[in-house]
């Protein structure tokens, strides 16, 4: 007999026997571990500081609440994102809205709704902004999104701050035209600068070398303009443990050495630190997560691969699909027997590509088993799709041992809403 696989003090099993699977669980417990840690090595330890959680990587109206109740703020990036944040009960103030491609009722949204800042991404959002905000009667609050410039090393689909990026300005005639702008614009009060360099990062050099092109770049905006940035947005990006990774790093590796460039550059030049500010996303919320599934289908094929199908897929973490993610698995009931078989996890999505972790070691397995794939708390609820019909799982957050149902499974019906 084996213990029962345990996630943060909830028995597995018997999750899975109450809630049923494909089934979404996260850690509340290790969420407020990662609050608490960027309070202790960033915004208690560094004065002028602010985090932000990057609200994409796993929005429910309960992750919102934890996260309001540790003080941070939210990044949002669409309209959506802002009416769930709101309905959540977060201050507007303490919102930050991103996006390379804003519509215009996005940002009448946003003015009305009062959010503390917009990050404009382009020329015409600017000109747009400025009409929209004086129409709201208010001057809107706003960082520029630069693209430093920096190849990170990262899956080129979450890299961002790369030269041929479809995000901000680049840091050249583009961005001094925009910056003369908006310091005319009535309706528009220009309080700094944002740069997010890519997601997954498991080093620092990136996040340096694009802090050291941006404080440069604000040099010579001073000189230009006399624009003096109030603010500075490094972005999120710090990476978590997926199979085959370092161990995550602590927040200090990435602010520590941002803090001490941007601190011995205000002090030479004599201007007044910019508030610093931070968007984790992925590092808050991933370890947090996992997913149990329920065995399907066992086979070997022609070549010797074993398949074990499972009852989710693509459909609830594209991950692997899109970026060759690779994802730790554990079995349930089989937890702590040798794994002694080689098995490829195929989602029951109707494409050969529907692949959840490929050549893993596990024990045998037969159809009514169940596995867990391991971090997978990041992108995963959020890019959930209906392909092929197939229902969105529940969430299921553990607290102290505690289970609740955060969001329900979703039903056929769910699935027809809007239909006509
Ligand atoms: N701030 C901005 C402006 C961003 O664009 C992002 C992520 C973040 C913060 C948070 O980044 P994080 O700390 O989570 O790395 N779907 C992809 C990730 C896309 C990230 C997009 N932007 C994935 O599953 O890997």
């Amino acid at each position: 007999m084996n213990d029962n696989l345990k996630f943060y003090g909830a028995d597995v099993s018997e999750l899975i026997r109450d809630y049923g699977t494909p089934l979404y669980i996260v850690s509340e417990d290790y969420i407020r571990e990662r609050c608490a840690e960027i309070r202790k090595s960033f915004t208690e330890k560094y004065p002028n500081t602010r985090a932000v959680y990057a609200s994409k990587a796993f929005q429910t109206l309960d992750m919102c609440k934890i996260i309001n109740s540790e003080g941070l703020g939210f990044d949002v990036v669409s309209g959506g994102e802002l009416y769930a944040a709101i309905k959540a009960g977060v201050n507007p103030e303490n919102i930050i809205f991103h996006g390379n491609s804003k519509t215009v009722w996005e940002l009448e949204e946003a003015a009305s709704a009062k959010v503390g800042t917009i990050v404009v991404d382009n020329m015409s959002e600017l000109e747009l902004l400025n009409e929209v905000a004086g129409r709201e009667g208010i001057k809107q609050k706003i960082l520029l999104r630069i693209t430093p410039g920096v190849d990170s090393h990262t899956h080129r689909y979450i890299s961002t701050g790369q030269l041929d990026s479809k995000f901000g300005f680049s840091a050249d005639e583009a961005l001094d035209t925009a910056v003369e702008k908006a310091l005319q614009y009535e309706n528009i009060d220009l309080y700094g600068v944002h740069f997010h360099v890519g997601s997954q990062l498991l080093e620092n050099d990136s996040h340096i070398m694009a802090v050291e092109i941006i404080l440069e770049m604000l040099g010579k905006l001073k000189e230009k303009y006399g624009f003096i940035a109030r603010e500075l947005n490094c972005g999120g990006g710090f990476g978590v443990h997926y199979a085959g990774d370092p161990e995550r790093l602590p927040i200090s590796i990435f602010v520590d050495k941002i803090m001490e460039l941007i601190d011995q550059f205000y002090e030479k030049s004599g201007d007044e630190r910019p508030t610093v500010i931070i968007e984790p996303g992925r590092w808050m919320i991933s370890e947090a997560g996992i997913t149990a599934y329920e065995v399907g289908s066992v086979k070997t094929n022609a070549t010797g691969r074993i398949y074990v199908g499972v009852d989710g897929g693509m459909s609830d973490n594209p991950r692997v699909a899109l970026y060759e993610a690779k994802y730790e698995v554990v079995a349930v009931e089989k937890y702590g027997e040798e794994c002694t078989e080689k098995v490829t996890i195929a989602g029951k999505c109707c494409e050969s590509g529907d692949i959840l972790a490929w050549d893993v070691m596990l024990p045998p397995l037969e159809r009514g088993d169940h596995i867990v794939l391991l971090c997978t708390g990041a992108y995963n609820f959020v890019m959930a799709c209906n392909y092929n019909k197939m229902p969105r799982p529940a969430v299921v957050t553990v607290s102290d041992g505690v289970p609740r149902l955060s969001v329900r499974r979703q039903t056929y019906d769910d699935m027809l809403i809007g239909e006509i």
